[in-house]
């Protein structure tokens, strides 16, 4: 799976982005999203349940929902591709995590430099729009200004939190290697990110165990799940690390 010139790629790496989705915590147990069966929004309707507008109409719904994924990702645990990750960012001189999950698994393995495109599962904030009283109550609210709490993701329509995307390009422009982990690649802007790589001339390779709009054009398309291929990457560049540890 991993040739020779990738290999000789990964020993070279001092420097990587990697972009992950929903496909790096299938492995734990979380559904992803556009699985054709099992996938969330084939059983949900991300309308009613992913924007302000669904959840202006139906805060007790969305909430419910939002309470189920975070007993799920809190019951979760990192699989051996976050593991594989986190252990990679200690020995690198530079490896950002730039995620599209909201399931917190990424910093429970360890890693440090994390960026959350979509936010965070586990977080709340306020909104400002004030809802009728009886559609209100019982709601969380907010401790210091009293409006009512909502999941801290980023929702269809919405903005991606200040400065994320920014920081992400910038990173890639002086990576040397982009991975793109079990996303589908489809949703804006994050799929923009490995395009950005490839127009810097910074080799892609996307990890999938199915073709997405990315495969034709990562410069590798490696066909297997997150917790098994992330490892192998990661062997694959140690024997640079411990031969150049040897040589100190
Ligand atoms: P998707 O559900 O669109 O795609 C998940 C990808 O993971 C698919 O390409 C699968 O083939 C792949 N996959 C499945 N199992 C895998 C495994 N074990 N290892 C590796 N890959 C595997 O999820 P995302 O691309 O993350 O946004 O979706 C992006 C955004 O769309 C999400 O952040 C979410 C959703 O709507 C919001 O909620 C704002």
């Amino acid at each position: 799976m991993i040739d020779k010139s990738l290999q000789q790629l990964l020993r070279q790496t001092s420097n990587i982005v990697a972009l992950t989705g929903a496909g790096v915590s299938a492995e734990s147990g979380i559904p992803t999203f556009r699985d054709a069966q099992q996938g969330m929004w084939a059983n949900f309707d991300p309308m009613e349940l992913a924007t302000l507008e669904g959840f202006l109409r139906q805060p007790h719904k969305v909430w419910d929902w939002y309470q189920q994924r975070r007993e799920m990702a809190a019951k979760a645990q990192p699989n051996a591709a976050h593991l594989a990750l986190a252990e990679w960012q200690e020995q690198l001189e530079q490896c950002l995590i730039v995620t599209q999950n909201v399931d917190g698994l990424h910093q429970r393995a360890g890693s440090l430099h994390v960026i959350e495109l979509h936010g965070n599962l586990h977080r709340d904030r306020p909104i400002s729009q004030q809802l009728p009283a009886e559609k209100a109550a019982d709601l969380p609210r907010c401790p210091e200004t009293g409006n009512v709490l909502r999941p801290d993701v980023v929702w269809f329509g919405e903005m991606l939190p200040e400065g994320a995307m920014e920081q992400a390009l910038s990173a890639i422009e002086v990576s040397d290697l982009v991975l793109s982990i079990g996303t589908s690649a489809v949703v804006q802007p994050a799929a923009s990110i490995p395009l950005h790589a490839l127009e810097n001339g910074v080799p892609v390779v996307e990890i999938n165990p199915e073709t997405t709009e990315l495969s034709s054009a990562a410069d590798w398309s490696l066909r297997g799940s997150a917790a098994d291929v992330v490892p192998q990457l990661v062997a694959a560049a140690q024997l640079h690390y411990s031969r150049d540890r040897l040589s100190r």
